[in-house]
């Protein structure tokens, strides 16, 4: 039975339809409000707006819940592969066996590079982020592989071209910014094998692949696959809804993972970290910090715009953080001051009363250190795990029959109407 909630004003009644999903949330179909009011809605940071209906993941911030097309995260985490968790992603099933040998083919046939792009790395300078190379890079890939004969063709060969190639592509601008040889992909390893190859192999010293080092990024890449509507989903979406390429909307979903309120926040971290240990190792004193509201100091790796109980996949990643780091033997003093500043803050009344817990960020960084990544490229590591969520929301907003071009409205507060001054009356 059709739903609505009334809305009183002037007057006057209006009828607005609710709309409840598979998972019993709740929203209010506005679409309407405008045409029949004369309002809009203001919702700064979209706090309070869903900005469509999707079928891909399900978050409860409140009990900490994670879902991919129904699947929790923790069971993945646990027992897929990469590999197979973009294809449930992606097209909204697990594989079989053989379609999972098709993907694994497809992947491999695609995951090389044109040599012509060896050239753009090289002429970047040095001190570039590898996150500005990368989404430059990834707009550029339209130009290296012409437009394909039908749409389906076009989407199929560029969701798989994407998915083999940056991951290529990251692990090249790693091998020439340290002036090394590049590795190419060798079809007999898996994803994360391959990757791991790629990036420390050298003609001296061939990489050894080792399990617990495989495990950690499998994990870490399943972790990071989707979330739904966050800010650089959102930019994917809204890019793509003008119907560009999709090589553009990925281009501008990696632009806002950038930021350190967002993926940056992983590279943040361990800069802040390292900071409080260079510093005499004074966690309380960064907690009061983060407290000052005179202060734009936040703890990076805390607080999360949907979880506010806790983040399910912190969980996981600090548990695999120190089994990794146990599995190893290594000894991260910022590990220590982590877990230092974490008991601080979790007895603080302000991170109680704020909600504010560690979120996937606060340990990635340690467990990206301890497989040999380096610092600036930690947020590519998240982009690469990001990449089939993006893609799905991608085609799921394409495929969407009700699609629409994004484009919010406003409330105007600058200057009402008034003449143009000539320069010399002025
Ligand atoms: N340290 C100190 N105070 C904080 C923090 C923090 N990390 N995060 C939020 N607050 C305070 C904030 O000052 C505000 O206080 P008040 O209401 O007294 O003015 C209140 O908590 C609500 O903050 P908000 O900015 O309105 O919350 P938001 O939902 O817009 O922001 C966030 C979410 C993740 C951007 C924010 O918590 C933050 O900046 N965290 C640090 C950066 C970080 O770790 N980002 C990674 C997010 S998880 C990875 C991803 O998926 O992107």
């Amino acid at each position: 039975m059709d739903e609505f909630v009334t809305l009183i004003y002037d007057g006057k009644e209006i009828q607005l339809p609710m709309v409840t999903g598979s998972e019993g949330e709740k929203a209010i179909d506005i679409s309407r409000l405008r045409a029949e009011t004369g309002f809009i809605t203001l919702d700064p940071g979209y706090a309070n707006t869903g900005s469509c209906l999707s079928g891909i993941t399900f978050m409860d911030g409140e009990k900490g819940i994670l879902r991919y097309r129904g699947i929790p995260v923790e069971q993945l985490a646990t027992k897929s592969s990469f590999k197979e968790t973009a294809y449930l992603l992606i097209n909204g099933r697990l594989p079989n066996r053989d379609e999972l040998t098709r993907f694994s083919v497809m992947l491999n046939d695609n995951s090389l590079v044109h040599t012509d792009l060896k050239g753009f790395y090289q002429n970047f300078p040095r001190a570039s982020h590898p996150m500005g190379i990368l989404s430059s890079m990834v707009n550029a890939l339209k130009s290296f592989y012409p437009e394909l004969d039908t749409l389906e063709e076009e989407i199929n060969i560029t969701m798989t071209r994407l998915l083999a190639k940056v991951r290529t592509m990251a692990a090249m601008s790693y091998k020439i910014s340290r002036g090394h040889e590049i590795v190419l992909p060798r079809p007999e390893l898996t994803y994360c094998e391959n990757f791991l190859n790629m990036m420390f192999d050298t003609p001296v010293t061939p990489y050894e692949i080792k399990r617990e080092v495989v495990n950690a990024l499998r994990v870490f890449w399943i972790l990071h696959a989707d979330h739904e509507q966050n800010c650089s989903t959102s930019s994917v979406r809204m890019v793509g809804s003008a119907r560009v390429n999709l090589y553009a909307a990925i281009s501008s979903g990696i632009a806002a993972l950038w930021g350190p309120l967002h993926g940056g926040a992983n590279q943040a971290v361990i800069e802040m970290l390292t900071k409080i240990q260079e510093e005499g190792g004074d966690c309380a004193k960064i907690v009061q910090r983060a407290k000052d509201r005179n202060d734009p100091f936040r703890l990076m790796g805390f607080g999360h715009r949907v979880y506010k109980t806790y983040d399910p996949r912190a969980k996981i990643m600090k548990k695999m953080c120190d089994e990794l780091l146990e599995s190893m033997q290594i000894t991260d003093p910022l590990l220590d001051t982590a877990r230092e500043l974490e008991e601080i803050a979790l007895k603080d009344p302000y991170f109680i009363d704020h909600h504010l817990y560690p979120n996937i960020d606060f340990y990635s960084g340690i467990v990206l250190r301890a497989i040999g990544i380096p610092t600036n490229m930690f947020t590519v590591m998240f982009a690469l795990g990001r990449l089939p969520g993006w893609i799905a929301q991608w085609k799921e907003s394409t495929d969407d029959p009700k699609w629409k071009i994004s484009r919010p409205r406003q409330i105007y507060t600058g200057n009402q109407e008034y003449d143009y001054v000539p320069l010399h009356a002025r």
